[in-house]
């Protein structure tokens, strides 16, 4: 959930101050995690206690103080007000989730992503989850499909802990199987042409990766959902850039691809997208 800053602190702070907020701020379960620029930081508790008077829900607000980043995409965040801890307990798409804070990576933006996929899983399918987190695409898809199992890897020993607990929560034990590695590794160790459908949910290195999902990919062919993050000037479209690159990428792999689908996910800076192809592979053999 986003609201908007600007708006909400209109009566608290002059104009001058106001222009230096960021416009959106995530909520997670009952923790509001903000952005502060270091010129307004002596305005945190102001900020942070204007969320939790018009978001009645809010019951403890954070100060993002790190960017996400590194492989394991984790930010450092610092208490500003309510209650003092590090584990959130997060509602979307009728599914629980359970997330620490600073040692898991966890957005709720990419909430109509989990539910757009989902749509598309047919019966029985499985699927690989290459990047999995705490569980949140495995485990929206096992709620609202018919898919028979998802492979849910993920590097960070934290996350696959907390996966497997939302396992549980959610009640999707033997249909989403957490596992702790590196995605390429577990791929070439145990599962190769096993998978109906690929998950590709880290930008950062997905194109990278690409390979492996292919070989994960059943002979017969599927679908990988892929993300990126692109560059785009105004007369240039971000997402037909990603389909040219990955198009590119996976002739020069000897692979048959088509991507009937993209979009636009969300813009995470001034031209740059963050960007998600659907492709589907046809005959691997
Ligand atoms: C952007 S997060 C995806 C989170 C998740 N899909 C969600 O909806 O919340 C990327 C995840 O990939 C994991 N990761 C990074 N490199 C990896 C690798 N080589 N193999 C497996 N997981 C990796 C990180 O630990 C992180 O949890």
């Amino acid at each position: 959930m986003r609201g908007n800053l600007k708006a909400i602190l209109a009566d608290r702070l002059s104009l001058e101050e106001r222009e230096l907020l960021y416009r959106s701020y995530d909520v997670i379960g009952d923790t509001a995690i903000i952005r502060i620029p270091d010129a307004l930081k002596h305005r945190s508790k102001v900020i942070a206690e204007a969320i939790m008077q018009t978001q009645r829900h809010v019951k403890t607000v954070l100060r993002q103080v790190t960017p996400v980043s590194g492989d394991l995409r984790l930010r450092k965040v610092e208490w500003i007000v309510g209650d003092k801890k590090a584990e959130a307990l997060h509602k979307e798409n009728g599914c629980l989730f359970k997330i620490a804070l600073e040692r898991c990576y966890f957005s709720p933006r990419l909430s109509h992503e989990r539910m757009r996929i989902s749509e598309q899983v047919k019966l029985g399918e499985v699927i690989v989850n290459m990047f999995s987190g705490v569980g949140c695409y495995s485990i929206v898809i096992a709620k609202h499909s018919t898919v028979e199992k998802v492979y849910s890897i993920d590097i960070n020993p934290a996350a696959v802990r907390y996966m497997q607990e939302n396992v549980k929560l959610n009640k999707v034990e033997g249909r989403v199987i957490p596992i702790e590695g590196d995605a390429k590794n577990i791929i070439q160790e145990s599962l190769l042409n096993v998978a109906d459908r690929i998950l590709m949910p880290l930008p950062e290195r997905a194109y990278e990766y690409l390979g492996f999902a292919a070989q994960a990919l059943k002979q017969t062919g599927g679908w990988i959902h892929y993300y990126d993050f692109e560059y785009a000037r105004k007369d240039e479209s971000p997402v037909e850039k990603v389909r040219a690159k990955v198009g590119e990428r996976l002739q020069n792999l000897g692979v048959y691809s088509e991507i009937p689908f993209g979009r636009i996910v969300r813009t995470t800076g001034p031209n740059w997208y963050q960007v998600a192809v659907d492709i589907q592979l046809t005959n691997l053999l």
